[in-house]
C-alpha cells in the first residue's frame, strides 16, 4: 500500500462520500450533523471566556515594516479575523529578537511600536463588539526561528539547537558555528519574559511560547545530540521551554493566558525528531510531547495548540493537508485525508491526557464546507476544545460568523487547499489567499511568481 500514491483532490459533495473515503482508507473519522456545540462559549481557566470555539489559528502574512511594525496589509488582515467571528485569535509569529526573524517583514513587539499595536487591539475589538457582538480574545505567538532565521531576506542565518545531518546541509550549515550556546539561551529565557510582559501591557489576552515546525524551541526539544544544560535527556531539551513559561508566569498577572503550540510528531528522523518512533519516521511516538504538554501544565500553561511537522521539509502536508503542492514539488503521496486523520489523532491523545486545559486543533482547513461537522465531532467526543483555521481564515475569514448566523459554512467561499500563501511565503512577499482574496493577492502572487521565475531560469 505505501508504494501507491493515494493523493487525490478534494472532489467531495456529501458527507457521506467523506466517509465512505475514509472506510476505503481504513481511517476513522467521527462526523456529526448538529454543530450546535461550535456556537457555544468555552471557558480558558474558568476566567477567560471565548464566545465561541472558533479560532484563528497563527498565520503570518510577511507584511510588517522593517521594523516588525504595522502596515495597511497587517492591519487589514486582522481586520477581516477580528470582524470573521471567531472567539479566539491566535495572532501569527512575532519574533522576540531581531537575529530570530524568519523574514523581514515578520512582526515585532518593541517598545517603540507596541503603543500602535495596543490602539490597533482597541478599535479592532471596539468594531468587533459592534459589528459581531463579541471581541475575541487575543493570543500573541512568541517565536524564535532557529534554524530558519533569515531577518536580511534571501540571506538564510540559522541559529540551530543541534547538528543535523539531514537539514544542515539544506542550511549551507558546514560545522558548529551556527549552534546557539547556552549563555545566548539563558538570556533569551529573560527577553521572552520581557516580550510577555509588554504583550499584556499592549492588550493581548496571551501570548504562546511557540514549539513547532522546526524552529528555535522545537529543535531544542529534539536535541538529543546537543552537549550542556539544553541537549540529550528529555529534562534537559525540556528545560529551556519550562524556563520560559516559569520566567513569563512570574512577570505577568495570574489572568494572563500563557500557552504553548507545539508539535507532537516531527515526522523526522530519530533522534533528530520529537515525538517520532526511533524504529520508524512514520510512526508517532507520543510519550514526550505527552510529558511534555503535562510538564508544561503543571507550570501553569493554561491553553495548548497541537500541531505537526515541518512546513519546509519534503512532507509540509503534515501541518497542513493540501491538494496542490508548492511550485516545483512533487504532490504528496498519502491522502490528504490521512494527514487529517493524523493531526485529529495526535490532538486527540493529548487532550486526553491533559484534559484540565483547552486544546486548540489544527489541520481543518481541507475539509472545507464540512468542517464544522467534524469539528463538532471532535469537541463533543472531548477530542478538543476549539477548532483552529488556518488557511481558511486567509480564504474566508467570516466562516464562523456565516456558520453562527447560517449554521453552515459557504461553500463557495472556501480554501481550495492550492499552496498559493505557502509559496508567497517561498517567493519572499505578503502572505493572503490569491484565489478568495484576489483583489488583492492575486497581483502580490503573480508578480512574486514571476520575479522567483527569473531567478531560476
Ligand atoms: C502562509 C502560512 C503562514 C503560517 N504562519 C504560521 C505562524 O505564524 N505560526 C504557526 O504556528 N503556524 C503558521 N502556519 C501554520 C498554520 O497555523 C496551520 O497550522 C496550517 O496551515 C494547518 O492548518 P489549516 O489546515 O487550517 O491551514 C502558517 C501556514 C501558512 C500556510
Amino acid at each position: 500500500m505505501s508504494e501507491i500514491n493515494r493523493h487525490e483532490k478534494f472532489n467531495f459533495k456529501s458527507l457521506s462520500q467523506i466517509q465512505e473515503k475514509a472506510s476505503e482508507l481504513g481511517i476513522a473519522l467521527s462526523s456529526v450533523d448538529d454543530c450546535s456545540v461550535l456556537a457555544e462559549p468555552v471557558n480558558i481557566a474558568e476566567r477567560r471566556i471565548s464566545k465561541n470555539a472558533f479560532a484563528v489559528l497563527p498565520m503570518e502574512g510577511c507584511d510588517w515594516t522593517a521594523e516588525g511594525s504595522l502596515t495597511e496589509l497587517a492591519h487589514r488582515r486582522y481586520e477581516r479575523f477580528f470582524l470573521g467571528g471567531s472567539g479566539l485569535i491566535w495572532w501569527e509569529a512575532c519574533a522576540v529578537v531581531p537575529e530570530g526573524r524568519a523574514n523581514p517583514r515578520q512582526m515585532m513587539l518593541t517598545k517603540v511600536n507596541h503603543q500602535l499595536i495596543s490602539r490597533l487591539l482597541e478599535n479592532l475589538r471596539r468594531r468587533a463588539i459592534r459589528e459581531t457582538g463579541q471581541a475575541p480574545l487575543c493570543i500573541l505567538q512568541l517565536t524564535h526561528s532557529g534554524r530558519y532565521s533569515r531577518p536580511e531576506g534571501k540571506r538564510s542565518l540559522p541559529l540551530t539547537a543541534q547538528r543535523d545531518p539531514f537539514l544542515d546541509p539544506v542550511g549551507g550549515i558546514k560545522d558548529d558555528s551556527r549552534i546557539v550556546s547556552d549563555d545566548y539561551l539563558k538570556k533569551l529565557v529573560e527577553i521572552y519574559a520581557e516580550t510577555a510582559k509588554r504583550a499584556q501591557e499592549t492588550g493581548f489576552d496571551g501570548i504562546d511560547v511557540k514549539a513547532c515546525h522546526r524552529y528555535l524551541i522545537n529543535e531544542l526539544l529534539a536535541a538529543r545530540t546537543r552537549a550542556g544544560d539544553f541537549g540529550g535527556p528529555f529534562e534537559n531539551r525540556s528545560r529551556f521551554i519550562l524556563e520560559v513559561v516559569e520566567a513569563i508566569k512570574a512577570v505577568v498577572r495570574p489572568d494572563f493566558i500563557v500557552s504553548s503550540r507545539f508539535n507532537a510528531y516531527d515526522r523526522h528522523p530519530f533522534p533528530y525528531g520529537f515525538g517520532v518512533s526511533p524504529e520508524n519516521v512514520l510512526e508517532a511516538d507520543l510519550e514526550e510531547p505527552i510529558l511534555l504538554a503535562k510538564l508544561l501544565v503543571k507550570k501553569g500553561v493554561e491553553l495548548l495548540c497541537v500541531t505537526a511537522g515541518n512546513p519546509y521539509s519534503d512532507f509540509p502536508e503534515i501541518t497542513r493537508p493540501m491538494d496542490l503542492p508548492l511550485v516545483g514539488k512533487p504532490k504528496p503521496s498519502e491522502h490528504p485525508l490521512e494527514g487529517v486523520a493524523r493531526l485529529f489523532g495526535v490532538t486527540k491523545a493529548i487532550k486526553h491526557e491533559v484534559s484540565s486545559v483547552k486544546v486548540v486543533g489544527s489541520g481543518y482547513s481541507w475539509l472545507r464546507q464540512f468542517i464544522p461537522n467534524f469539528a463538532a465531532a471532535n469537541i463533543e467526543a472531548g477530542n478538543v476544545d476549539f477548532v483552529g483555521l488556518g488557511r481558511s481564515s486567509f480564504a474566508y475569514p467570516d466562516a464562523p460568523r456565516d456558520f453562527l448566523t447560517d449554521g453552515k459554512f459557504n461553500e463557495k467561499k472556501c480554501c481550495v487547499s492550492c499552496s498559493r500563501c505557502s509559496q508567497m511565503m517561498r517567493d519572499d512577499t505578503f502572505a493572503g489567499c490569491a484565489i478568495k482574496d484576489r483583489s488583492v493577492y492575486q497581483s502580490i502572487y503573480q508578480t512574486a511568481r514571476t520575479a522567483a521565475e527569473k531567478v531560476n531560469k
